[in-house]
């Protein structure tokens, strides 16, 4: 991949081929996938991963399903049990649920297989489209907000990888840092590890390396003495889910950093598509949070890091309250103080 082209996915039409990040950085690896099992299989075990990617992925799944099932009398219902079964790839983020309902509404529009194969394929491209565009728009709006209220670059430090790996363009959160690099405007990026699948070392180092931006990697326990060292203006980070009264399920270790910014006095930023809006769920505490194997946690690689047999709680998300969170950034602009409703966060849907 050449410095601009990074991404998780890519479409030829009968295939999708699906970047496996759980290999980066240390191998650039691609598997092709001609059915939805493989696409659910890709998104279950994490070659694909962040919340708006494996949206896109499973919309391109239900296309090489529809393809699938295109000679079969029972297409129909095939592909609406399909659609059902790759929600349950994995549960914590919503934009999977909302690309499928997306793909969902084509069905309805047509009788015939063959054209509902290529109006499904249309759909697809559109998904992928639309968060290029919500990307590069949250970038500028979430830069915008931290340029407003100071004059020199911005120190921000952020979690997990929510770059052009987890979408389909130049990412959330670090849309907004990239976006304040293009402008000069970043002084340094801090980057928690994100324990235990490091997609902050492993990830969002590499995005950040080689675009040349000033990026430096933390264990994600030294958030706080950054904080307290005066090293972080704003934490910035994504989401897989946002409730009605503005709760943030996100990767887990952020809730801990809203915490710390609210005592240091650092501005928390949450940048996500309005696809990434559940307002159908009340709070936060309504979220379904995929907890995932211990081995994750006793093991790397080969190599035992704790007891085989010890308990281990691997909850892979986290809910950060509405009350913790300054601002949101989606694409359809800024809400202030979500836990105020200030600005009522259907206004963003
Ligand atoms: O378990 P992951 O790697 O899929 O978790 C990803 C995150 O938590 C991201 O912060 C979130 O999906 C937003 S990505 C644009």
């Amino acid at each position: 991949m050449t410095q601009d082209q990074v991404t998780p996915l890519r479409w030829h039409g009968e295939v999708l081929e699906v970047l496996d990040q759980r290999l980066l950085p240390a191998e650039e690896v691609w598997h092709a996938y001609s059915d939805a099992e493989g696409v659910y299989r890709a998104i279950h075990e994490m070659q694909v991963r962040g919340a708006p990617a494996i949206g896109i992925a499973a919309a391109y799944g239900v296309v090489l399903a529809a393809r699938g099932y295109a000679e079969a009398p029972d297409w129909y219902s095939r592909l609406g049990a399909t659609m059902d079964w790759l929600a349950q790839a994995r549960p914590t983020a919503v934009n999977l649920v909302w690309a499928l309902e997306r793909m969902r509404g084509c069905l309805g529009q047509v009788a015939d297989s063959a054209d509902l194969v290529a109006m499904l394929e249309a759909e697809a491209l559109a998904i992928h489209r639309e968060d290029a565009e919500a990307n590069r728009a949250m970038g500028v709006l979430g830069a915008d907000r931290i340029l407003a209220e100071r004059e020199g670059p911005a120190q921000v430090l952020t979690h997990c990888n929510t770059g052009a790996l987890a979408t389909g363009g130049q990412g959330t959160a670090l849309g907004v840092v990239r976006e304040l690099f293009r402008r000069g405007s970043l002084a340094c990026v801090h980057m928690d590890e994100t324990r235990p699948w490091l997609q902050g070392a492993r990830l969002t180092a590499w995005e950040c390396e080689r675009e040349g931006m000033p990026c430096s990697l933390n264990v994600d326990g030294a958030a706080a003495t950054l904080m307290a060292q005066g090293k972080v203006d704003w934490v910035v980070v994504g989401a897989d889910r946002i409730t009605a009264n503005g709760d943030v399920a996100n990767k887990i270790g952020t809730l801990p950093l809203a915490i710390l910014a609210r005592h240091y006095g650092v501005g928390m930023m949450v940048v996500a598509p309005s696809s990434t809006l559940d307002t159908e769920t009340p709070s936060g505490d309504r979220i379904e949070i995929e907890e995932r194997d211990g081995t994750e946690l006793r093991r790397s690689g080969r190599r035992w890091l704790a007891p085989n047999s010890v308990a281990v709680f691997n909850p892979v998300f986290d809910v950060t309250p509405a009350s913790l969170v300054d601002v949101i950034v989606t694409e359809k602009g800024i809400c202030e103080a979500p836990g105020n409703q200030v600005t009522p966060l259907d206004s963003l849907t």
